[in-house]
């Protein structure tokens, strides 16, 4: 009996552990240290922990079921080329990760053509979503799911600190091997996450419309644009207050539309943006959709918060009906905003990550989430 008992016992550890969420592991990337050498321990993390198989290959896998190797392999002058026009110091960090990739001797595996592709192809089927939340308090809460069509990215999920000089500058959830940053935050500044903004629907979504979606990438990286997600890392870097952060975060030009939940320090310092290339969409005077006395929290997934959702993929209304769950008072990083983002199917089989932010209490804790094991 006793042993039956330490048996199911040990079962159900087993099975607790394989389903189990976890907190995202953490690393910093030194801005003071050659931009060759700001991923090596995280790379060198991933690959050690996870193995070649179940982390990079999982991502190459996805961009093979778009483009074929042969067609990749014919790319790489070309991507190349593009890699010596990415903006800043992205170009050395991704040359750095694929040498560290080298280093422990996979780099046979995937190219740093390969690597510059991934680095281009973040958004097309990103379903999220976002939250942003003021109490009675005047406590700004952020929350974020970010899902993934891409399975095992959960093994290149990280927490990074962006430090110089010793200090953390800003602070983000990434996918080790993608240098930009779609979710995060500037202590005592504000905080950003970035959801896909539908521009075809994503049911009836086909090869051609990722592919163009790559397309359109590719043609902005050549005509020295930056990624999304290099952007907004540039952004975190650069501005210090909400007010400045949403400013920009409304004017710069970027690749495709998107919503960009913010939130910031002070009172009512809480918007989705939802934008089109060149500006905020004000087709409805709600580009910048902005809390108010009246409004807790703003909350937004994939589809204009001005229009219904698509029954197929109805994930605002459960996460809306939750928040509502929840009086003035009680709003919490921890309660409310997790707890409505750990409901299905606001979390489902796609989500790789939640980030729980509250920039003025300098909060960022990213748990890994495991759904589909
Ligand atoms: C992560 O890696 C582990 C072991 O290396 C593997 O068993 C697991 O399936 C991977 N997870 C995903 C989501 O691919
Ligand atoms: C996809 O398109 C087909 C044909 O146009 C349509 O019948 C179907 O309802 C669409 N599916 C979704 C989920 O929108």
């Amino acid at each position: 009996m006793k042993a039956f008992v330490a048996l199911t016992g040990l079962f159900s550890l087993l099975q607790l552990s394989h389903a189990a969420d976890v907190a995202a592991p953490k690393f910093s990337v030194n801005l003071d240290a050659p931009p060759s050498e700001r991923w090596t321990e995280s790379v060198t993390y991933m690959i050690s922990t996870y193995g070649f198989d179940h982390s990079y290959q999982n991502v190459l896998d996805y961009v093979y079921s778009y483009l074929p190797p042969p067609v990749v392999q014919k790319l790489e002058p070309l991507l190349l080329d593009l890699l010596r026009e990415f903006p800043g110091e992205a170009g050395e960090e991704i040359k750095g990760i694929h040498q560290t990739i080298t280093d422990l001797g996979y780099g046979d595996q995937i190219s740093l053509g390969e690597l510059t592709a991934i680095n281009l192809m973040y958004e097309f089927t990103v379903f999220c979503t976002s939250i942003v939340a003021e109490n009675s308090a005047g406590e700004l809460f952020h929350g974020r799911n970010l899902d993934y069509s891409i399975s095992g990215l959960q093994n290149l999920t990280a927490q990074i600190d962006f430090t110089r000089a010793g200090e953390t500058v800003y602070k983000g959830t990434e996918f080790v091997g993608y240098v930009g940053l779609l979710t995060g935050m500037r202590p005592g500044g504000w905080s950003v996450s970035v959801d896909q903004r539908a521009t075809y629907d994503f049911a009836n979504a086909t090869k051609k419309d990722s592919l163009s979606g790559l397309v359109e990438n590719l043609v902005s990286a050549a005509t020295g644009g930056s990624t999304l997600g290099m952007f907004l890392r540039n952004t975190l870097e650069t501005e210090t207050s909400f007010a400045d952060a949403v400013d920009k975060l409304k004017k710069e030009k970027l690749i495709a539309p998107v919503y960009l939940t913010v939130a910031g320090t002070d009172h009512l310092e809480g918007a989705v943006i939802t934008r089109n290339r060149l500006r905020p969409d004000q087709s409805h005077r709600e580009g910048v959709w902005s809390l108010t006395e009246d409004d807790h929290f703003r909350l937004v997934t994939n589809y204009d918060h001005w229009d219904d959702v698509p029954e197929d993929d109805n994930r605002r209304d459960p996460a809306n009906d939750c928040m509502n769950q929840y009086d003035f008072e009680s709003l919490s990083l921890t309660g409310s905003i997790y707890d409505c983002l750990s409901t299905a199917p606001v979390l489902n089989k796609g989500t790789v990550y939640t980030t729980l932010m509250n920039p003025k209490q300098d909060i960022f804790e990213t748990t890994i989430r495991n759904q589909n094991e």
